[in-house]
């Protein structure tokens, strides 16, 4: 098994190598071979996703991702930034399922905004649908407005489309995952307003056939968004469009605290994945050795559960972030009263000794 480890720019560097750590307390027969991304690669290679960056990506089993960006390079053409690497990467890889899960643990209920009782033990998954939608459809793009309110005003279009085939792979995704959970699906749409959605809720009903153990529920996109944050532990899976999930995994994260403890997975069709925590390379932060390094663990912990066949260690990895927060141990994003603050490196060696300790 090979993975490519792709730490990119900012808190990137910092917080993949304590997931190398981690990785490595495990003693699993792997391969790690790291590469430049982002910002890094543009420097060292004039491109953000260099020819040999991609090929090791191809050709490994999983990709551990740590974040692209910073605001230096906001000047150069859109081409060479930072942030077309991690879409190149989706595109070349066929990435269409990205898994969000919002895990709330005991000992963070507090930082939450929302009431306790509300986020005690929440564990919901959300499934976004990741190269389709308004966000790739054509035609798009700029012209004279043909009719409307306001003809021959300067216009700008986009068009949300999906294709059946589209919709079902998503949706056997989110039914095989309920599957490993609670047995329950919510597929959020627009059905009521939007075409494309009608058959996104068309398709989905008829997949969840072949699903008979499973529960399937219907939600528009802006109950969703209320029932969210109004009872977001009614929710198990959630399977949506690309857009809908950009926003509704955003929402979902913050019912948990911090985003430096959110993992994130993205998939194709034959199980590959690209692992990453769901936030940026915090260039704020960046070089001070306080970043939360968890969301990157597990990333890595997501990462041998669904690429590498390998869920023993996924457990070990966060059960042993469930004992480090029990101990107090707090990066400065999740810090409160009583606990007792550490930086990246330390989180990531008392990750390693509460592993290396059950073993
Ligand atoms: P960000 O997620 O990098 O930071 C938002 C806020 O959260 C900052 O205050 C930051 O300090 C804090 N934060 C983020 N991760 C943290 C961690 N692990 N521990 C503690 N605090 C943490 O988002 P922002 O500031 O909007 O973007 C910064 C750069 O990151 C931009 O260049 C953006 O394009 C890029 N970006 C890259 C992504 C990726 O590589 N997949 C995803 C999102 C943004
Ligand atoms: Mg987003």
């Amino acid at each position: 098994m090979k993975i490519a480890v792709l730490p990119g720019d900012g808190i990137g560097t910092e917080i993949v190598a304590e997931a190398v750590k981690v990785l490595q307390v495990l003693d699993l027969k792997f391969e790690m071979e790291t590469a430049a991304v982002g910002g890094a690669a543009y420097e060292a290679h004039g491109h953000p996703l260099p020819e040999a960056t991609l090929k090791l990506a191809k050709e490994a089993d999983a990709v551990l991702f740590g974040a692209v960006g910073d605001w230096k390079y906001d000047k150069l053409e859109r081409a060479l930034r930072p942030e077309q690497a991690i879409l190149g990467l989706r595109k070349n890889l066929g990435l269409f399922a990205n898994f969000r899960p919002a895990i709330c643990y005991e000992q963070l209920v507090g930082a939450s905004s929302l009431k306790p009782e509300l986020i005690a033990g929440l564990d919901i998954l959300i499934i976004r649908e990741l190269t389709g939608d308004i966000y790739f459809g054509q035609p798009r793009g700029r012209r004279s407005a043909p009719d409307g309110h306001f003809p021959g005003a300067e216009e700008a279009f986009d068009t949300m489309r999906y294709t059946r085939p589209e919709v079902e792979r998503i949706a056997h995704v989110a039914f095989q995952a309920a599957r490993k959970r609670s047995k329950r699906v919510t597929s959020v749409d627009k059905a009521n307003v939007l075409e494309t959605f009608q058959l996104w809720k068309d398709v989905v009903t008829e997949v969840g056939q072949q699903y008979p153990d499973v529960k399937l529920d219907h939600m528009y996109v802006d109950n969703a968004a209320m029932q969210l944050v109004k009872a977001p532990k009614a929710f198990d899976v959630v399977v949506t469009g690309n857009m809908f999930g950009d926003i509704l995994s955003d929402e979902a994260a913050m019912l948990t605290g911090s985003i430096g403890m959110l993992p994130s997975a993205s998939l194709n069709a034959s199980n590959q994945g690209l692992y990453e925590p769901s936030h940026g390379s915090a260039p704020d932060i960046a070089g001070k050795g306080v970043a939360n390094p968890l969301a990157t663990i597990l990333s890595a912990a997501m990462m041998l559960r669904f690429s590498l066949n390998q869920p023993q260690a996924a457990d070990r990895i966060e059960s042993a972030v469930k004992d480090v927060l029990a101990a107090g141990l707090r990066t400065a994003d999740i810090h409160s009263e009583g606990t007792t603050k550490v930086g990246t490196r330390q989180m990531g060696d008392a990750v390693v000794a509460a592993i290396t300790k059950k073993t």
